[in-house]
């Protein structure tokens, strides 16, 4: 019999489904997200493969011309959400934000490709995606890792999807202030003030985004004249991952120049990823590129690297680590070390744990043998299901559900959860 929880979750996709995007949560997120949309058509692809592909499709559709895949496209006008298109001003005909987000794309795509059961269709869609996912790729080595280091840099904290992160406190704070425009936010009127950013982190926020404006969205230039430069070791790794996967798809269709492209692009990116290794926390830090210095904060952005193909030595250390983290929290994964400074189990990405994280990381050490500790964060992830909902994230000491609230991509990662054991790559 089918597991009401995939019915429960299904149901929560089908009500965010706007016929060719699907909106994260209804009020707080109101526009379609990168990458929520590639994660939440892992989801669709169980029940409507078409459906996951049009997710993507859509996504790709409003890609920029030099190869940049907006964080946000804001399909509708809603006032109910902010920083809307009036403050990105872009200048796109369907307006979208200027940065971008984490590039699960590539390995949602041969994800899709690989369970298809309509092998034409799916085809015809990744020959139609794959340079366009390429051409993505391309863009993040050639404007934000202007030096040829292998790694790249985010420029807004944003675009790391871990908005309000601890490993972001100090380049943050080195972010001027002055000139940001008075601004009313809204996330606050969706969901509990002390379950987001603070005021201060989004006066960053904004200063940033009015930054790139001025300088009018040129990525060429962006790279190199943001404030905030830092090097994510949980985002390259979605990169390498990606870079890999599609490399894995390109074999498959013939196309052996990119094939062999994104091959070079992953490894090389994977060898430049231990210099992010820290032998006293045991996990990757975050680099930060201004200050030309290793930031010295235990988030799960040091744990994600397990996502790519990353020594066998190194998973093995992270499945320890993770294991230690349980020791700590109640529920894995934590967004931050629960005994670090600064820590808050309820505040957004400074120690909440979230579904999205926990299918990467346990997918990864799936795939690196470290099957006992991707057991138990599936099955921490599904008593969270089963105590608190569907939420956006979770407290992981107490279990309280946080954030929005029936949100997209927790159902899909349940569905991805419950229907089908743990891909080993
Ligand atoms: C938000 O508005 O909270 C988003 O995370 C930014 O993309």
């Amino acid at each position: 019999m089918t597991d009401p929880r995939i019915a429960d979750a299904l149901a929560i996709l089908r009500e965010n489904d706007h016929g060719s995007y699907t909106v994260p949560t209804q009020g707080l997120y109101p526009f379609q997200w990168n990458w929520d949309s590639c994660l939440t058509a892992l989801g669709f692809a169980h029940f409507d493969e078409a459906r996951a592909w049009t997710e993507i499709g859509t996504l790709f559709a409003h890609q920029w011309e030099d190869g940049m895949v907006p964080h946000i496209v804001f399909h509708v006008a809603d006032d109910g959400y902010f920083p809307g298109p009036d403050v990105w001003r872009t200048g796109r005909k369907v307006p979208t934000s200027g940065i971008t987000q984490p590039p699960v794309a590539g390995f949602a795509l041969n994800r899709l490709f690989e369970r298809a059961t309509d092998r034409a269709a799916a085809e015809a869609q990744v020959r139609t995606l794959l340079p366009r996912v390429a051409a993505w790729h391309e863009w993040f080595f050639r404007c934000r890792d202007p030096e040829g280091t292998g790694l790249v840099a985010i420029i807004h904290p944003w675009e790391s999807g871990r908005d309000n992160s601890i490993d972001w406190d100090a380049p943050l704070d080195r972010v001027p202030t002055d000139g940001v425009e008075p601004f009313a936010r809204r996330d606050t009127l969706h969901a509990r003030p002390e379950h987001r950013p603070t005021q201060a982190q989004y006066e960053r926020y904004i200063a940033l985004v009015q930054s790139f404006r001025d300088l009018k969205w040129n990525n060429e230039r962006l790279g190199n004249a943001s404030s905030f430069r830092v090097v994510d070791p949980g985002f390259n790794a979605i990169l390498f991952r990606s870079c890999a996967d599609l490399a894995r798809l390109a074999d498959a269709l013939g196309e052996t120049a990119t094939a062999e492209r994104s091959r070079m692009l992953a490894q090389r990116g994977l060898a430049a990823l231990d210099t992010l290794w820290s032998d006293r926390h045991e996990q990757y830090l975050c680099f930060d590129r201004v200050a030309r210095a290793l930031i010295d904060s235990p988030s799960v952005g040091g744990l994600l690297p397990v996502f790519a193909a990353v020594p066998k030595a190194r998973a093995a250390a992270i499945a320890e680590r993770i294991n230690r983290l349980g020791e700590r929290a109640r529920y894995i994964v934590p967004s931050h070390d629960p005994h670090a400074p600064d820590y808050d189990g309820k505040r957004y990405w400074r120690g909440p744990l979230w579904l999205i994280v926990n299918y990467m990381i346990a997918d990864g050490l799936g795939a690196a043998g470290e099957a006992e500790t991707a057991d138990r964060i599936v099955h921490d992830s599904l008593v969270l299901i089963d105590r608190a909902g569907f939420a956006e994230y979770y407290d992981p000491e107490t279990g309280e559900p946080c954030g929005g609230g029936r949100f997209t991509w927790t159902a899909a990662m349940v569905i991805e959860f419950l229907s089908r054991p743990l891909a080993v790559v």
